[in-house]
């Protein structure tokens, strides 16, 4: 949450900040902020504002800022409501110190009085605006680098800092303790950035700052340290992705191109974790050997929101094609309750961002009781691919649209990919099925695209439904997580109030809800459920529901219980969920546009969710 951008060297710092930000806006788009230094008044000069990142273009277009050094930040607001005075960057009494912030500072409150007691003037209600105090009460007689790593020293929470000085202009500080921060590595330039699509346009050499980590950037140097001054081994990273990932690319939102992406991911994703001359799974990164796999008891996966869907639809994978029990828990819950896991048990953590702060606490959480951790992850680089000891990449690209829709798909693939490697180690699946799985698999990214192609069909649908007032989405089996998924879309991004229901569960509660005001969307494909749903409908159709029936291709009974139909090529019932998971987000989509919401950006989200 919150992004932050900074750059030092010969160029005009503003367009390269401005334009960072908007990469990073996905991060938070309460307030942005940009503070540059000015050579010839020697002095900070700054602008910001409530609203988005193209708010404070606009104010740059009036008042553009000169300089080449400065700092800017898009704001997930904590402490303090999204105002002008509450945007970052926050400076010190004197205006010699600017700083912005990522994270949350916990003992805020008793600096703040202190520093007070110190007569140091807050106009904030931030709990960044202590950090810049702190480096001021310092900055006595010594470096600017000295002044930070005193004032860090005196917090709790989590943070991600720049920092810049008018006393010294040529210097740029980066300090990483709990939330996520890159320098990039250029030619008499350099930079930081909370994430890497921010640096596409200007370097692909990125050093990830590890926990506890300081960089101290000149436009021709950098220096990395521990927070106790000692110099750390620099291992820069070329990053693959490219600017185009990170652009819309003819589609009107990011969310869009994402769900029409999807047959790509997964296609990559075979291509690289199949090997070409026989049916094997491979991963490369795993760094969990066959015989600790072997080894393995139990499972548990851990995740949020949409990566928590995922890992639900792999309890079903797993347990149906490893014979092991596994269990899913939300991270924010495994973190508190003492979880039973030790050193028999396999943690999957999947997440996105690698930054969620609840997975990397649970993930954690799990290491001191020994349990082996496994990341499934879509960031090169993030905490949780550093704190795990193997990862599995999801390569889905960057991921900008807050609502995940790729990445869902990606970490399916990896959880089909994973249950078929674990169960070659556990014997427990023949060659033939082996093969068959795999060969499946490989036919879904054309089954995706018939879906895709078909998009008029559920826009219609979305025109008829987008004015109702609240949705209930049904499924059974290893589609219940789909439809979890599939309302947890539609709230985000329309504001509709929407619940996912597994649909037995139904009579027990969910049916009081049914009349001829709610939408019912229930994910039918055949499978050895289908009749089972089909009751449901039934049910619902006779209580006078909306339904909207996802179902397989050629199902004509579906059409005697509703006229709203959205069909989907049949699959395998294991492999339904790629394909199911598809007119849900065009549903949730188009439903957004026709409300006028902010599909890309929707109220008081935030991409990576990097405090509790
Ligand atoms: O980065 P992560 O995968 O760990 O993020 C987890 C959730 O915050 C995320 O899936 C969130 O629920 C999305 N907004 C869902 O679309």
């Amino acid at each position: 949450m919150c992004g932050i951008v900074g750059y030092i060297g010969d160029k005009l710092a503003q367009p390269i900040l401005l334009n960072g930000l908007k990469r990073l806006e996905y991060r938070g788009y309460d307030s942005a902020g940009m503070v540059t230094y000015l050579p010839v008044k020697n002095s900070l000069s700054i602008r910001k504002l409530p609203g988005k990142v193209r708010v404070l273009e606009a104010l740059l277009k009036k008042k553009p800022l000169s300089g080449n050094l400065g700092i800017s930040h898009t704001r997930w607001s904590t402490h303090g409501e999204p105002n002008q005075v509450n945007a970052h960057p926050h400076l010190d009494c004197k205006n010699e110190i600017a700083i912005v912030h990522n994270g949350i500072i916990e003992n805020y409150a008793v600096l703040k009085a202190q520093l007070i007691k110190e007569k140091h003037k807050f106009i904030s209600q931030t709990d960044t605006e202590v950090i810049v105090h702190l480096i001021e009460k310092f900055y006595k007689d010594c470096s600017l680098e000295n002044a930070v790593r005193q004032a860090i020293s005196k917090l709790e929470g989590s943070f991600a800092i720049g920092v810049i000085s008018r006393r010294e202009p040529d210097k740029l500080i980066g300090v990483r303790c709990g939330s996520p921060l890159i320098v990039g590595v250029g030619k008499d330039e350099n930079f930081l950035a909370s994430d890497v699509p921010a640096l596409l346009d200007a370097t692909k050499e990125v050093i990830f700052l590890e926990e506890n980590e300081m960089a101290v950037l000149s436009k021709d140097k950098i220096e990395i340290t521990s927070f106790s001054g000692v110099p750390v081994k620099m291992s820069p990273v070329t990053v693959s992705w490219d600017v185009s990932q990170a652009q819309k690319g003819g589609f009107t939102h990011f969310m869009l191109k994402e769900i029409n992406e999807q047959p790509a991911v997964l296609e990559n994703m075979l291509n690289q974790r199949i090997l070409k001359d026989r049916p094997e799974v491979f991963f490369d990164q795993l760094k969990i050997s066959r015989e600790e796999i072997f080894a393995v008891k139990n499972i548990t996966v851990v995740a949020c929101g949409t990566a928590y869907h995922a890992g639900l639809c792999g309890k079903y994978i797993l347990e149906e094609l490893c014979k092991i029990s596994v269990s899913v828990d939300l991270s924010s819950e495994f973190r508190y309750r003492n979880p039973l896991v030790d050193k028999d048990t396999l943690i999957i953590a999947i997440s996105q961002s690698g930054e969620t702060a609840d997975t990397l606490a649970a993930v954690r959480e799990a290491k001191k009781k020994e349990a082996k951790i496994l990341a499934v992850c879509n960031v090169l680089g993030s905490s949780l691919t550093r704190e795990a000891d193997g990862v599995i990449y999801t390569n889905a690209g960057p991921e900008i649209g807050v609502a995940s829709t790729k990445a869902y798909t990606a970490q399916l693939s990896v959880l089909y990919l994973l249950a078929i490697y674990i169960a070659d180690i556990r014997k427990t699946l023949d060659t033939n099925t082996k093969i068959g799985l795999i060969n499946t698999l490989k036919t879904i990214p054309r089954l995706q695209e018939k879906i895709l192609k078909n998009q008029k069909e559920i826009t219609a649908i979305a025109q008829r439904h987008h004015h109702f007032g609240s949705f209930l989405f049904l499924g059974r089996h290893i589609n219940f997580p789909s439809a979890l998924e599939g309302a947890l879309k539609l709230k985000e991004i329309s504001y509709i109030p929407a619940e996912g229901y597994a649909a037995g569960e139904m009579k027990h509660g969910p049916i009081a809800l049914i009349d001829e005001y709610r939408a019912v969307v229930c994910v039918a494909p055949h499978s050895k459920v289908y009749e089972k749903m089909i009751s449901n409908i039934q049910e619902i159709h006779s209580r006078r529901g909306k339904i909207i029936a996802i179902a397989s291709e050629g199902d004509e009974k579906i059409k005697e219980l509703t006229r709203e139909v959205i069909y989907i090529p049949q699959v395998d019932e294991l492999f339904s969920p790629l394909i199911t998971v598809l007119p849900m987000q065009l549903l949730a989509y188009d439903i957004s546009v026709k409300r006028g919401c902010d599909v890309d950006q929707p109220r008081n989200l935030a991409k990576s969710v990097t405090v509790e």
